[in-house]
């Protein structure tokens, strides 16, 4: 079961009981002279910023050298916004270390996989494992803790910034020692831990903790030891919770009515951070989230909302960064078109977030990122952007009321599971073209596409409730949680499951007997060989739609199984593509090929109508708009890019334009 935090939530500093969002950017005052700031709080409170996150890479300003502490311009900047009454999420500052300390102790600068140093130059060049680099950051924050543990302006701390953004995967020397320590942990004896790494294979047996490394780059075209990378990966997650927990101890013993947090990046491809084993560490979850173009990109961003949503437990959250127009660190960036901004803010209220913030509040003139957008952008405040987040601001503070209210589960859901998602995509599988979380995005675009709201919840959590359980490449599957699905449709639940799911324990150990093992009598099938194809290849199905990467040899097993599709072209012509096995009043359906969001859609249709689960829009409206739930209010979101009437649900006459948002209470009422 996921651990949710226990939702301390922001300690504003006024009318601590007054419904609001919170409305703000990070703040880097430090890249302006002094006089740029009385213009900054101007210009927040023009656009009705009520927070920001202060100090997340001001290390080198905070403490210039071993020793010396500088905290007279962080003072002035507290004072000048608590004056202003804009609350203050303070950073710890320890994200990006400053030259002196990498000078003095190159021993904290990590090492890829190859040994060599990632050396500074750009930021968050340290290791989660490292002593020295540890004892240097919680000086600091022992620092800040005492200095402004009592100001007013205080209103929730900030760990670190965005753990693991680029630090994750630290093959050093202090990681490997805390890699046995893990291991050691885990197994318990050398022995174990041989069983559970298969290390009978290539003459990988261990006689003593010491032996063992990370999965450091071996001989070419060869593979390190599976179970050891996927351990490696679960260490690294929880090297990293570590750190966090260490930094969490010093501030809750100094400041323990303070709320803590730490912004999450559950976005795109982001994964070496399990979110979901985090969540309870924190006061209140923290996510940051981009909008990566492409045909998905804002189903992208509302599965990503949504998952957040779930990670906490369904409270409110805190979006601590996305961008107000055009980031710097894609190939190509291109600045939100009009309406954008606000939309893509309210999809993360709508899933759940009580607070909508900005990287960052001022565009940089100089620095990597001089080309990221931001609240006031290079323009000034005589710019659409300003005007797009002045108006923003106003938006939000007349959605007040939506402020606590709780995410209205959905009847189907999407499982998401950390776990499948590292250990489907290692090397030397049958295809290595297969990606999880594309798969999951594609089931979520399906459920849009029929305006059926689906919950995106991660596989630990309490699933249960829903009738309607996808749980796509569910490729590691531990005996309890086989146990878990067999009880869900032995009790009436519906399972639908992908290729590449059931096939190994925990250990990356396959389940015999045929695939998918661990799943195959739920199920009622049995697949000798899998049949992966190659990246020309497809294969027809007799519902009219096209399979590509993946299919499988299946035989049906049980008499309750039933064929719904069967492959019409290729090796698997004539044989099943997709079956339901409803042994009682659940059931549990494999979809054997990746169909992508076009040919998911008509079969999620079947399997949902199946499963009595239907759409709450009118028919008009499914697939054209969005609906998320929050309490009292429903929120709608045009999915399409023309003007779309509304009416049906909004009374007479209403119109929701391209990249609009309407939020109705319940019964129409806007
Ligand atoms: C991350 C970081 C920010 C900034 C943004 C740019 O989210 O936390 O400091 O670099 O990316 O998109």
């Amino acid at each position: 079961m996921p651990h949710h935090p226990r939702h301390r939530w922001l300690r504003w500093p006024s009318e601590p009981d007054r419904p609001r969002l919170a409305f703000g950017a990070d703040y880097n005052p430090e890249q302006w002279p002094r006089e740029v700031w009385r213009d900054d709080v101007r210009a927040m409170k023009t656009a009705g910023v009520n927070i920001v996150s202060l100090a997340i890479f001001s290390w080198a300003r905070i403490q210039p050298r071993e020793g010396v502490w500088d905290f007279a311009w962080l003072d002035e900047v507290m004072d000048l916004l608590h004056g202003n009454e804009i609350a203050v999420d303070l950073a710890t500052a320890t994200a990006s270390p400053p030259p002196w300390l990498t000078a003095a102790h190159p021993e904290i600068l990590p090492v890829d996989r190859e040994g060599h140093t990632r050396w500074p130059g750009a930021r968050q060049h340290w290791r989660p494992t490292s002593p020295v680099f540890r004892a240097h950051a919680l000086a600091l924050v022992t620092a800040l803790a005492e200095r402004y543990g009592e100001h007013p302006a205080l209103a929730a701390w900030h760990i670190n910034n965005e753990l693991g953004c680029h630090n994750a995967y630290d093959y050093s020397d202090d990681a490997a020692r805390a890699f046995q320590e893990w291991l050691r942990r885990r197994y318990g004896t050398v022995d174990e831990l041989n069983r559970a790494w298969a290390t009978t294979f290539w003459s990988q047996r261990y006689s003593d903790w010491e032996q063992i490394l990370p999965p450091r780059l071996s001989a070419p075209s060869s593979y390190p030891n599976p179970t050891q990378q996927l351990d490696f990966k679960r260490f690294s997650s929880d090297a990293l919770r570590d750190y966090l927990r260490a930094e969490r101890e010093v501030l809750r013993a100094a400041t323990p009515d303070v709320p803590v947090t730490t912004n999450f990046l559950v976005m795109g491809d982001t994964g070496p951070v399990d979110y979901a084993a985090w969540a309870g560490e924190l006061d209140f979850v923290a996510n940051d989230h981009y909008v990566i173009p492409g045909p998905q990109a804002r189903d992208e961003l509302s599965f990503s909302a949504n998952l957040v949503g779930n990670i906490a437990g369904g409270l409110p959250w805190y979006l601590m960064e996305h961008s107000t127009s055009a980031v710097n660190w894609q190939p190509v960036n291109k600045a939100k078109a009009p309406g954008e901004l606000a939309r893509d803010s309210l999809t993360h209220v709508a899933h759940g977030a009580d607070a909508v913030c900005f990287f960052q509040w001022r565009q940089s003139a100089g620095g990597a990122e001089k080309y990221h957008s931001a609240m006031v952008p290079h323009a000034g405040e005589d710019s659409a952007v300003f005007r797009a987040v002045t108006e923003l601001g106003t938006t939000l503070r007349e959605l007040a009321p939506v402020a606590g209210t709780p995410r209205e589960p959905a009847r189907a859901a999407i499982l998401f599971d950390w776990d499948s998602w590292w250990a489907s995509e290692q090397d030397s599988h049958p295809s290595d073209r297969l990606r999880y979380r594309r798969e999951a995005l594609d089931w979520y675009s399906a459920f849009l596409e029929l305006g059926i709201r689906a919950d995106v919840v991660p596989a630990s959590g309490a699933w249960e409730r829903y009738e309607l359980v996808v749980a796509p490449i569910l490729y590691v599957v531990p005996r309890p949680l086989a146990d878990r699905l067999d009880a869900y449709v032995g009790a009436g639940g519906h399972l639908v499951t992908t290729y590449f799911s059931g096939i190994v324990d925990e250990h990356e150990h396959v389940w015999l007997g045929g695939y998918p093992g661990a799943l195959r009598d739920l199920l009622g099938i049995r697949i000798e060989e899998f049949g992966p194809l190659l990246d020309d290849e497809t294969a027809e199905l007799d519902d009219g739609s096209t399979g590509a990467l993946w299919t499988d040899r299946i035989d049906i097993v049980d008499p309750a199984t039933e064929v719904l599709v069967r492959y019409k072209t290729g090796e698997q012509a004539g044989r099943p593509a997709v079956t339901r096995r409803a042994p009682g009043p659940g059931s549990a359906a494999y979809v054997s090929t990746r169909l992508g969001p076009a040919g998911l859609t008509p079969l999620l249709a079947t399997l949902a109508s199946r499963a009595g689960v239907t759409s709450e829009l009118p028919a008009a409206l499914r697939g054209h708009v969005e609906l998320a739930v929050r309490g009292p209010h429903r929120f709608l979101f045009n999915r399409t890019d023309r003007p779309l009437d509304v009416s049906a649900l909004a009374g007479p006459g209403r119109v929701l334009a391209p990249r609009a948002v309407m939020v109705l209470l319940h019964g129409g009422t806007p």
